[in-house]
């Protein structure tokens, strides 16, 4: 069996990758794709859940999907340097692909609203760490506006490179279910990976032996279209925390605010690709409060063993909102990608968790009253 090398070798037909291209991969990509057994028992449902768990990608999120594509590319044009704005997981895999590739890596991230974890990356992996008085929405400004005069290539998703990895993701679920599944719900933000997501389902339907290239209305002429496995495409549904909503306002949002800081984002980047993935695979937007967020990480945490990140588990609590109301009807194959790891934010897990941390005296006797107590 062959050994794995990461996402741009495994899909080296289908990327903008020349054969003698130097790829900067820490072998991300092959996540596992979990059913969930107790949570449908639990709905009364006869839906097939399926997690992507992207969560184990080397960084602990799918940014190390696009990010694989984003510094082997900007190495291959000669760059030195990288830059993003993010809301923490971008910052963590531009910091971490950069010292893989030997450049430096410059991240703007919002001053006091990333979760520890994401912080701790940015700074072992030796990026400059640049914290700024503002959102996502502003250092995102600052980040277009600066790489105008200095030679720092943008590592965000408007990289269309990123977008060209993250496609992969869709890739890994049609060759493991054999087909698309019906429905593909994310937590979305600035929208470049369900974006991404659907430029990989398009791919994966046509089943033409023949692969051409030529630009779709997404992928600024990098795709490759045909030699597909698949002839069915998902609807996907998108899902925002309700304080950071701008797809259900229909508007850019301000002042976004939610628990989930990785989905902290007013103006999103993908807007107009975002509404066109919507109508093109019939799927939907909707929102999801903060307490609904919390209480499917918790549920997916204690009832299935999987633990992600808060922004993650939007896409769980709307999918299981719309499986109970019947918008995603019985018989259905759902998959939902959870884009983080709970590891980047022990903060918020220990502070919404319930059972109370018993201290016991080193004793045999406490151990087993505990124990006993608890059965
Ligand atoms: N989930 C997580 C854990 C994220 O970190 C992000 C985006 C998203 C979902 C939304 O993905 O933006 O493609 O719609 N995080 C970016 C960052 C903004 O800077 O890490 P999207």
């Amino acid at each position: 069996r062959q050994r794995y090398t990461g996402l741009i070798d495994r899909y080296r037909d289908r990327l903008p990758i020349h054969d003698d291209t130097r790829i900067i991969s820490l072998g991300e990509g092959n996540t596992p794709l979990i059913r969930l057994h107790h949570i449908p028992k639990m709905l009364g449902k006869e839906v097939d859940i399926y997690v992507k768990y992207e969560g184990l990608n080397p960084t602990g999120s799918f940014k190390d999907r696009g990010m694989t594509m984003a510094v082997t590319k900007a190495v291959e044009e000669g760059s030195r340097a990288i830059i993003c704005a993010s809301t923490g997981n971008t910052s963590a895999a531009a910091a971490a692909y950069a010292a893989r590739a030997g450049i430096t890596a410059f991240v703007l991230i919002p001053e006091g609203k990333i979760a520890q974890g994401k912080l701790a990356q940015a700074m072992m992996h030796g990026s400059i760490v640049l914290q700024v008085q503002g959102n996502f929405d502003a250092g995102m400004k600052l980040v277009k506006e600066v790489a105008e005069e200095a030679p720092v290539t943008i590592v965000n998703s408007i990289n269309p490179y990123r977008l060209q990895g993250q496609k992969t993701a869709a890739f890994e679920i049609v060759e493991e279910l054999g087909r698309a599944p019906d429905y593909h719900c994310l937590p979305v933000g600035n929208a470049g990976n369900i974006t991404a997501h659907w430029i990989g389902y398009c791919e994966y339907s046509r089943r033409d032996d023949e692969i051409v290239t030529h630009a779709c209305a997404f992928c600024e002429g990098h795709c490759r279209f045909g030699g597909g496995i698949t002839g069915n495409r998902p609807k996907m549904v998108g899902y925002q925390a309700s304080g950071s909503a701008p797809f259900l306002r229909g508007a850019m949002v301000d002042n976004p605010e939610t628990v989930a800081t990785a989905i902290r984002i007013g103006h999103p980047q993908s807007w107009g690709q975002a509404w066109r993935v919507q109508e093109e695979s019939n799927g939907w937007f909707d929102e999801c409060s903060d307490a609904e967020i919390l209480a499917a990480q918790k549920l997916l945490a204690e009832k299935e063993g999987i633990f992600c990140e808060p922004a993650s588990a939007t896409s769980v609590s709307g999918a299981l909102r719309d499986i109970e109301r019947g918008r995603i009807p019985e018989g259905s194959t759902v998959v939902c990608t959870l884009t983080g790891h709970g590891l980047k934010d022990p903060d918020t897990a220990i502070k919404q968790s319930t059972r109370p941390v018993l201290t016991i005296p080193a004793e045999l006797d406490a151990v087993k009253r505990a124990i006993l107590g608890n059965l």
